[in-house]
Order: structure tokens, then C-alpha cells, then sequence
């Protein structure tokens, strides 16, 4: 019997921001993540007799339109694999509505092991990760638990993420804030590649990433909490200073992310462990310990009355059920 793929979404606290290769979906930089163990994506393939693919999210059938991206997807990996059967997909995202959270790497990375069971490539994990990365970058991350490296390499081959600890003993624990939930203007994938062809700063963000992966590295090894709360906010913040530098700028900050950003500040001077990170949107997932995030939740809370809170611990690798 065909068993359903699970995999879990990550936060990266060093980002992937910018492709050298978009066709591979490779990276200028490596990056670093942290999987979470509430927001995941259950996905079944099968094979159809049938010469076209049928894609269901949430028991909807995608149009065509919507359907796109994974079809696009689902042809590479026949190219990939050489075979040529169509599936019949059927996907269910477990990340509440609410959370902020995007779908695509966990959404990839269930992708890639639904088709790997149905298949019966037997894939290892770095094989799998290099399937996942075909469909969105951060995918690749999403196949291992707890810590995870994404190593940027050269070519389809070198390009995939190793564990770096998948259990790891650490007292970190994230509170997603939900602003809103419209979708985004700027995807990531168009975002990254405003940044990369017109920010002055991109080439400093090359080197700043091959700074900062050695430094968290070095952090989570000594299980330096403060220095990986610190690292992780430059480099969100960093980040976005691309996209403020793009020309034309954009930004995926609402009034409310900057208000956010602001308390986190407060709340540290007040000797609480909160910092900040923040991807392709407006929400702002506060990377936090057990025992600040009470005290996080009821702040955030109290101050703004129009968001919603999430929280989040460390989670493991794709399984099968
Ligand atoms: C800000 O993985 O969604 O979340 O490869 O084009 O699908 P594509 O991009 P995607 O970008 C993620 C960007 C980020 C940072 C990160 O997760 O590393």
C-alpha cells in the first residue's frame, strides 16, 4: 500500500534569499534552519492512467492556473526520473490557517517523498532533499528535523541540506505573530530575484551569509542561546535591507511587523529572551525560550489587539504513514 508522506515546515534563521541558477533552484548562499513540529503537509501520490496530472489541496481540485507550479514540478521530476506516468496528488496542508507559516517547503518536501513511495525510487535523504529543492529551495531544508543546513554547491547533485542535529537538547521555542492573511504581493521567488539583480548590497549579503552560518554553527554547538537569537535577527534584518534596497524597493513589513520589532526590543530591554525573524510577509516568528514565551505571548497580546499568536517547538524529519 501507498503510505501519505509528512513533512514538517521550517524557519530559517540564516535565509536562502537569491538563486544563481533558477531552473535548479540554486542558491548564492548556504542557509540554516530550524524544522517546527505543528504546521506540516500530508501528501499521497499515485500513479493515473491518465496524461494529465490531478491535484487536489485540502480535498479542492487545483484548476490549471492554480495547479501550475506542481505540474511544472511534476514534469521535471519525470525528466528527472525518466518515466512519464501522471499521479493523481492529493495534499493536505496541517497548518492552521492562522499561522503565517508558508506551505511550499513543507509542500515540496512531501511532494518529493509522496512521489519517492509511489515510485519506489528509494531515494536516501540526500536525494530526496535535491528532489524537494527542485520544487522550492527552502523544500530541501524540510526533510530533516531540528537543525539543518541547506549547502548551496555548484550543480542538481551538490545541492542539498545535512542535519546538523535533528534532536537537539536546546531550550528554543518560536511564537509565530499572524498579522494578516492576505497573500502576499511579492512571492519569494520574484522578491529574491529583484534583490539579487538590482540591490547594491547583495554581494555584501553573500559574504555576511559565510559569516553568520559559521558563527550560529559555533552558537548551537555551544548551545549559546543569546548569540543565535542575535545572528538570527541581523540576518533576517539583513534580508530585508535587500529588499528596501531593490530598485524598485519593496517591502514585506506591515506598520504592524516595525510596532513588532519594536516590543521585541522592549521586551529584551526588560530582560526577557525574545528576537526576531522574519521572511517573505508581513508575520513575525519570535524565536524565544520556554520560559519567556509566556511572557512574550501576553505582551505582544496586550500591546496589539489584531494579531494572533501560534507557538511553535523544534520537529523532525519527512516520515511516512
Ligand atoms: C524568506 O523556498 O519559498 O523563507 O525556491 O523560489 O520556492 P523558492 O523560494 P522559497 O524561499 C524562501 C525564502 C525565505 C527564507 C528561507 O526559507 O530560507
Amino acid at each position: 500500500m501507498t503510505r501519505t508522506a509528512r513533512a514538517y515546515t521550517n524557519i530559517a534563521l540564516i535565509k536562502y534569499w537569491g538563486k544563481k541558477n533558477k531552473q535548479l533552484k540554486l542558491p548564492y548562499t548556504n542557509s540554516l534552519s530550524l524544522t517546527l513540529d505543528r504546521f506540516y503537509t500530508d501528501t499521497l501520490a499515485t500513479t493515473i492512467d491518465n496524461d494529465k496530472d490531478i491535484i487536489t489541496l485540502n480535498d479542492q481540485l487545483l484548476n490549471d492556473a492554480e495547479s501550475k507550479r506542481i505540474r511544472n514540478y511534476l514534469d521535471t521530476v519525470r525528466q528527472m526520473y525518466s518515466f512519464d506516468e501522471h499521479f493523481q496528488i492529493k495534499t493536505t496542508n496541517h497548518v492552521p490557517t492562522s499561522a503565517g507559516f508558508a506551505s511550499s517547503a513543507s509542500g515540496f518536501a512531501a511532494l518529493a517523498g509522496a512521489i519517492n513511495e509511489t515510485k519506489q525510487l528509494n531515494l536516501d535523504k540526500k536525494q530526496l532533499s535535491i528532489l524537494a529543492r527542485n520544487g522550492s529551495g527552502s523544500a530541501s531544508r524540510s526533510i530533516y528535523g531540528g537543525f539543518v543546513e541547506w549547502n548551496a554547491g555548484f550543480d542538481n547533485e551538490s545541492s542539498f541540506a545535512v542535519p546538523i542535529d535533528e534532536t537537539p537538547d536546546i531550550d528554543l521555542t518560536l511564537l509565530s505573530v499572524v498579522i494578516n492573511q492576505h497573500s502576499k504581493k511579492v512571492s519569494s521567488t520574484v522578491g529574491m530575484e529583484n534583490s539579487v539583480k538590482t540591490s547594491p548590497f547583495y554581494s555584501n549579503w553573500v559574504t555576511l551569509v559565510s559569516s553568520e552560518i559559521k558563527e550560529i554553527k559555533q552558537a548551537i554547538a555551544q548551545k549559546d542561546l543569546q548569540k543565535i537569537g542575535e545572528i538570527s535577527e541581523h540576518n533576517a534584518m539583513s534580508m530585508h535591507a535587500l529588499t528596501l534596497s531593490a530598485n524598485p524597493s519593496f517591502t514585506y513589513f506591515a506598520p504592524e511587523t516595525i510596532r513588532i520589532i519594536q516590543l521585541i526590543k522592549e521586551i529584551r530591554q526588560k530582560g526577557i529572551f525574545a528576537y526576531a525573524t522574519i521572511d517573505a510577509g508581513p508575520n513575525v516568528k519570535i524565536i524565544c525560550t520556554k520560559e519567556s514565551i509566556q511572557r512574550v505571548q501576553t505582551y505582544i497580546e496586550q500591546q496589539l489587539s489584531n494579531v494572533t499568536t501560534v507557538v511553535a517547538n523544534i520537529g523532525h524529519g519527512i516520515e511516512y504513514i
